[in-house]
């Protein structure tokens, strides 16, 4: 679950590489580093723990390299150190590799290489395994990638060479030509805002760059020729400021983002494909963690507006578990990066029973778009903090434009007031000191405002650290009351009449046991509580959006009262590319 970029050509790569790095960061910053062939063709490496802003102080500025390889890591086989950062090179010192990806059978292939390792990674083995393969170099790399078991992308530079290898099994890799060079990563946003054309690497296809141009071979190492692909309509996303985090830039944009989606999404859902998806009886969607979240509102939608049945998976159990499919179902597949890999064998597992797929992503050159009959796009733009803030209420919203349409709802004009009066100015520091002032935090609701206390508790245990549940109300008396005590927050979401005599009964409980009560609410209370925070009111339907701020807010606040950084939470990555 990692991030790579290389360059080569007849300016400087290694600056554009970093570059590159910056901007794949979402895909893990554990460590990264840097091979490149230097001034006197010699092999040279730079690595460390930590993100980026590590590895531009250790470059010597000085340096100039035509070829570059760079690998942003999430740590999966080995700890954080800088022995297990990438890039790995050869036990001979030849060969330098980034990957991206998990080589599943690497205790077998250790054997088979034997030689002295210096990480713990799988990696390591898949370069010392090229290294002993004979033939050319792209020969060995063919060799070794048939012995592996696994998924990939790797790029690869020999000693003294001025080339770059390139290979792919199941994790993406785009590679763009021009006349300057080659330059490949692990997508597109890597690329020079003004380039237009580039190449999709397939599974099991392989390239070579040098300085002038790309080649790419199948694995027989026979010579094929690709149509590149033009690219349009990509945030490249260019601004690296550290005047504000991303995380709340991301939240400030959320009224932003909704008014491109209401505004797009009419025109992307026309009536002709809602004519054609009204034949589908029922609904599956299919997500992780907050894009989940968007799947579970999405089933309130689609109940309450078509009145047809759903239901919501975890992708990571829907992959293994015995659906019965159906043709009659359309399979919702929900992910902002469109990379996550139990999304994408999910979709994978679908589109090869045959049945049909429609994604819903926020990056429109993802893997998962390429297997879809169907994109429902969200206006979210780039999304760079790891917690989810603007995909998510873009997803929420998307999946309700697209209920309210499918079910033949024509209230246009609602959302477009809606979208125009909207905003995210909460005031949140009493919450904030309840929340640092309690040892346990509970979120409740019911309907639509349990699926906002999921999403609330997973942002605060995300970047606050803060171990914390989010429960439909009514299911505290099974159990979960038994932890309210006087050291304890329930923080209770409540957004729907009918609901709202219920959730003072549960309030009442837990005050009872001596729980301290936040009330998140645009309704009238008859109920006294350790705080209320009133939310705007709109139309019911509306509200999960607006309650989400709030709650992002406090996860936000939290996080950076206790001094960590909400961008880059520890242990994380923003794309799940692995399983
Ligand atoms: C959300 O804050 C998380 N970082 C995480 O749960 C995320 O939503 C999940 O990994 C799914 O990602 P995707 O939307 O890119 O598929």
């Amino acid at each position: 679950m990692c991030g790579i970029c290389a360059g080569i050509g007849s300016e400087n790569q290694i600056e554009k590489v970093v570059r590159g790095l910056k901007k794949l960061e979402y895909r893990g910053y554990d460590s990264c580093g840097l091979a490149y062939i230097n001034e006197t063709k010699n092999l040279e490496i730079v690595k460390c723990v930590g993100g980026t802003e590590n590895l531009e102080n250790r470059i010597d500025k000085t340096d100039f390299s035509n070829v570059v390889i760079g690998h942003t890591r999430w740590a999966t086989h080995g700890t954080v150190c800088e022995e297990n950062a990438h890039p790995h090179i050869s036990f001979d010192g030849q060969f330098a590799i980034v990957h991206n990806g998990i080589v599943e059978n690497f205790e077998e292939l250790k054997k088979q290489v034997d030689v002295q390792l210096k990480s713990q990674t799988d990696t390591e083995v898949l370069v010392n395994l090229i290294c002993k393969q004979s033939g050319t170099t792209l020969e060995k790399i063919c060799n070794a990638c048939q012995k592996v078991v696994g998924s990939f992308a790797i790029a690869l530079i020999e000693n003294g060479k001025d080339e770059i290898f390139f290979a792919r099994r199941g994790s993406p890799l785009w590679i763009a030509a021009d006349e300057k060079g080659v330059f490949a990563g692990s997508d597109i946003s890597v690329f020079d805002k003004n380039f237009k054309k580039c190449f999709c690497l397939e599974d099991d296809e392989f390239a070579v760059a040098s300085l002038k141009k790309v080649e790419f071979f199948e694995k027989n190492c026979k010579k094929i020729e690709k149509k590149s692909i033009s690219v349009e309509n990509v945030d490249f996303f260019d601004g690296f400021s550290d005047e504000q985090t991303f995380m709340l830039k991301e939240i400030k944009e959320q009224p932003i983002v909704l008014r491109k989606t209401c505004f797009n999404l009419f025109s992307s859902l026309d009536d002709a494909k809602i004519c054609e998806l009204k034949k589908f009886k029922k609904f599956h969607f299919v997500a992780c963690g907050t894009a989940y979240h968007s799947c579970l509102m999405g089933c309130q939608f689609i109940k309450k507006f078509c009145k047809k049945q759903c239901e919501a998976s975890v992708a990571s159990e829907f992959r293994y578990a015995d659906n019965v499919l159906s043709k009659n179902c359309l399979y919702v597949f929900v992910s902002q990066s469109g990379e996550t890999a139990d999304t994408i064998a999910s979709a994978r597992l679908v589109k090869d029973a045959g049945l049909s797929v429609m994604c819903v992503t926020n990056e429109p050159y993802c893997t998962l778009n390429s297997l879809a009959d169907f994109v429902l796009p969200t206006f979210a733009g780039k999304e760079m903090a790891v917690a989810s803030t603007k995909a998510y209420t873009a997803q929420v919203f998307s999946l309700l434009i697209f209920a309210l349409r499918l079910g033949g709802e024509t209230i246009q004009n609602t959302l477009k007031d809606f979208v125009q009066a909207f905003d995210c100015e909460f005031d949140v520091d009493k919450l904030c000191q309840l929340v640092l002032a309690s040892q346990k935090v509970f979120f409740i609701g019911r309907g639509q405002d349990y699926v906002s206390s999921l999403e609330a508790a997973l942002k605060l245990k995300e970047i606050a650290y803060i171990n914390c549940l989010g429960m439909p109300a009514g299911e505290l008396k099974h159990g979960t009351l038994a932890l309210v005590d006087e050291k304890s927050l329930v923080v209770a979401i409540s957004t729907q009449e009918k609901t709202k005599k219920k959730i003072e009964s549960n309030i009442l409980e837990v005050q009872a046991r001596g729980g301290k009560v936040a009330l998140i609410s645009n309704l009238e209370h008859n109920v006294d509580v350790d705080l209320k925070l009133t939310l705007p009111n709109f139309e019911e339907f509306l509200m999960p959006i607006v309650s989400i701020v709030p709650l992002q807010l406090l996860a936000f606040e939290v996080c950076q009262r206790l001094g960590f950084d909400p961008d880059k939470p520890r242990n994380l990555a923003k794309s799940v590319t692995v399983e």
